[in-house]
């Protein structure tokens, strides 16, 4: 659909900057400007902003920026056109429908080769439950498939023929250009048009809308190629879909699976997971990283902070699979989106583990998933001798240059606290050696240290542990906020003995609802330590304008402190329990919403408030 340039002029004056984006992301007014928190980049501390002088936005972060228009286009992942239509319905303003000759055309096209798949399409599934279907019934019910899954994914059977189907299409009035244009064909000048599909089984692929957009059809055993699919066809884009995704889009799962094959989506929603997906043997694109950013965003209401289903990869763990995850981690990272791996061992495929072990295990393998980075470094160690040092110096700077790709400071030191742990070497020479990379070529450079391990050093713990009394002073000037703190973090979690031992009496008090450091300091009877506590109870959290912030602020702390405490040297090594159980406070931590709306103020001595 082409807009003149009037309309679409019109439909952005109608459509104020501030009050759009509004809708999306919370914005807070500061100056003559309105910051939030950018909703294209992960970050903590808002560099979106939006100026309505200009009617226009820009990240000081990612430096993406634009107008009302583009905004749309990026956030809803929507064609220009799209976009435009979305604003005029806001506005409500009523579009003309095409009046370009060429574009109505080829809208026209589109819907023709549209019906003709889905006549094909009803044609390949009536078949399958005709007499001469039956190898393909017998077929598929041998692979395990109930009749109701068949008909959920509109399961069909092309019989063996030269140009049955051909000729059936033909007969229901479309012109042969049409048909050729279908992919479902093949033409030679000597032979006219033949079926393309024939003795196989045949699966629809669908788009979201539920349209039949392409066909892939398998051999019933062995024979070369195992599947033939249609080719790309102006309705049929493989870099923009996801086999099964016309299902998995409802689903109420909090994840998404991502695997590679029919059968394996197939499989997998019969076995109850029906938020499985397929690229389906192409490679994973932007494209496919787009649709999921679209269909794995969770509660896009104002105001909060923007938030993903768990995606997870569930690629073959042959070597081609795991190839294949490295590659589409790396494109989903470069979306911003960040996922898990699956392990499928000894199965090769979600297939063969569902018949294998059943899906009450696939449920262990999905809350096993292993983060994303954590895995390709893993894949990355086969690559390095470590038993040898220069060998694992190596590993650990390939791994730098991998952490530099983290913009948040946040997220990236909790991946250093973990490569910190799992391969023993201080996060401080870790950081070091980041700081080395990232300085890298600008001619500005670092004196080398050998790099130590963790035990090695304890003044890490010294120059991180501002979070730490940061909390401890805020939960004094406020202590209504402990009813959330309590919920994530224990007086465990500090990773400084001495806070520690202050926060424990300090939780216990709050536990009873009054607070007194100053009672505190006296159980201490060191006068060094009881300038460490009055310091400690001095820190000042910053200015936190609004609530929002606030809320951010002390999501941060409390996640500083989890990452922290994964450092804390006095604990056994082999306790991977406790590892565990941190990541996973971790994870949750960095998922959750802090909301500090409502807590009982009646209780805070609050000097902050106001
Ligand atoms: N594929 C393809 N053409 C081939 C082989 C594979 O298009 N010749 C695609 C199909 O979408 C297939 C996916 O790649 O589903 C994964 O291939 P593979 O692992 O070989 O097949 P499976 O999905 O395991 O198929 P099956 O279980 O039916 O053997
Ligand atoms: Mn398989």
């Amino acid at each position: 659909m082409y807009y003149p340039d009037e309309l679409v002029e019109e439909v952005r004056q109608r459509s104020d900057i501030v009050d759009v984006i509004s809708s999306y992301v919370r914005l807070t007014r500061r100056g003559s400007n309105y910051f939030g928190l950018c909703p294209f980049h992960n970050e903590k501390t808002g560099s979106f902003s939006v100026t309505p002088s200009k009617q226009m936005f820009y990240c000081f972060g990612c430096h993406e920026g634009g107008n009302v228009i583009s905004f749309i286009q990026k956030y809803e992942n929507a064609t220009f056109q799209e976009a435009v239509k979305i604003l005029a319905d806001r506005a409500g303003m009523a579009l003309p429908e095409s009046t370009d000759a060429t574009a109505r055309e080829r809208e026209n096209r589109r819907a023709q080769l549209l019906a003709i798949n889905k006549e094909a399409a009803k044609y390949y599934y009536a078949q399958l439950r005709s007499d001469s279907g039956k190898r393909g019934m017998e077929y598929l019910i041998g692979r395990g498939l109930s009749d109701e899954t068949m008909q959920r994914f509109g399961l069909g059977f092309a019989r063996s023929t030269r140009d049955e189907t051909y000729r059936y299409l033909k007969s229901k009035g479309y012109p042969d250009d049409l048909l050729r244009e279908s992919g479902l064909f093949s033409f030679r000048e000597d032979r006219g048009m033949t079926d393309k599909f024939w003795n196989r089984v045949i699966f629809p692929i669908m788009d979201v809308g539920q349209r039949v957009i392409g066909f892939g059809g398998r051999v019933m055993g062995d024979g070369e190629p195992k599947y033939l699919n249609s080719p790309e066809t102006p309705i049929f884009d493989k870099s923009r879909n996801l086999y099964g995704l016309n299902i998995a889009k409802s689903s109420k799962a909090k994840n998404i699976i991502i695997c590679e094959g029919y059968m394996d989506v197939i499989s997998l929603h019969q076995a109850g997971f029906d938020q499985a997906v397929a690229s389906l043997g192409t490679a994973f694109t932007s494209g496919h990283a787009n649709l999921i950013a679209r269909y794995a965003k969770v509660n896009v209401r104002q105001g909060e902070i923007q938030r993903y289903k768990d995606i997870l990869l569930c690629y073959d763990s042959d070597g081609a699979g795991v190839d294949a995850a490295k590659r589409a981690l790396s494109i989903l990272s470069e979306a911003g989106l960040r996922a898990k791996v699956i392990d499928m061992r000894p199965y090769k495929d979600p297939d063969e583990f569902i018949k294998g072990l059943g899906a009450e295990e696939f449920q262990k393998r999905i809350d096993d998933a292993e983060n994303g980075f954590m895995y390709e470094i893993r894949m990355l160690e086969g690559e390095y001798d470590m038993k040898d040092p220069s060998g694992k110096s190596s590993f650990i700077t390939d791994v730098a240059t991998r952490l530099l790709r983290f913009e948040d400071p946040v997220e990236r030191d909790n991946y250093v606290g973990l490569v910190s742990y799992k391969y023993d070497v201080s996060a401080e020479s870790v950081n070091e050696v980041i700081k080395k990379q990232a300085l890298a070529g600008t001619g500005v450079t670092i004196k080398p240290r050998p790099i130590s391990t963790r035990n090695g050093k304890n003044d890490m713990i010294e120059a991180a542990s501002l979070p730490q009394t940061r909390l401890l002073s805020w939960l004094c000037d406020e202590p209504a906020i402990y009813k959330v703190v309590n919920r994530y973090i224990t007086a465990d979690d500090f990773a400084d003995p001495l806070y520690r031992e202050v926060a424990a009496i300090l939780f216990e008090q709050l536990e009873k609802g009054h607070c007194d450091p100053a009672d505190i300091i006296s159980v201490f009877p060191e006068e060094e330590q009881q300038r460490r506590i009055a310091e400690a109870f001095h820190q000042s959290i910053g200015d936190l304008e609004s609530l929002a912030m606030k809320e951010m602020a002390l999501r941060d702390l409390m996640i500083n402190i989890k990452q922290l405490s994964l450092t804390r040297n006095d604990r056994s090594d082999s306790d991977f329990g406790y590892i565990i159980k941190i990541r996973g406070e971790l994870e949750e931590l960095k998922r959750v919403k802090i909301d500090l709306q409502d807590i009982d103020r009646s209780t805070a001595f609050s000097q902050k408030e106001e």
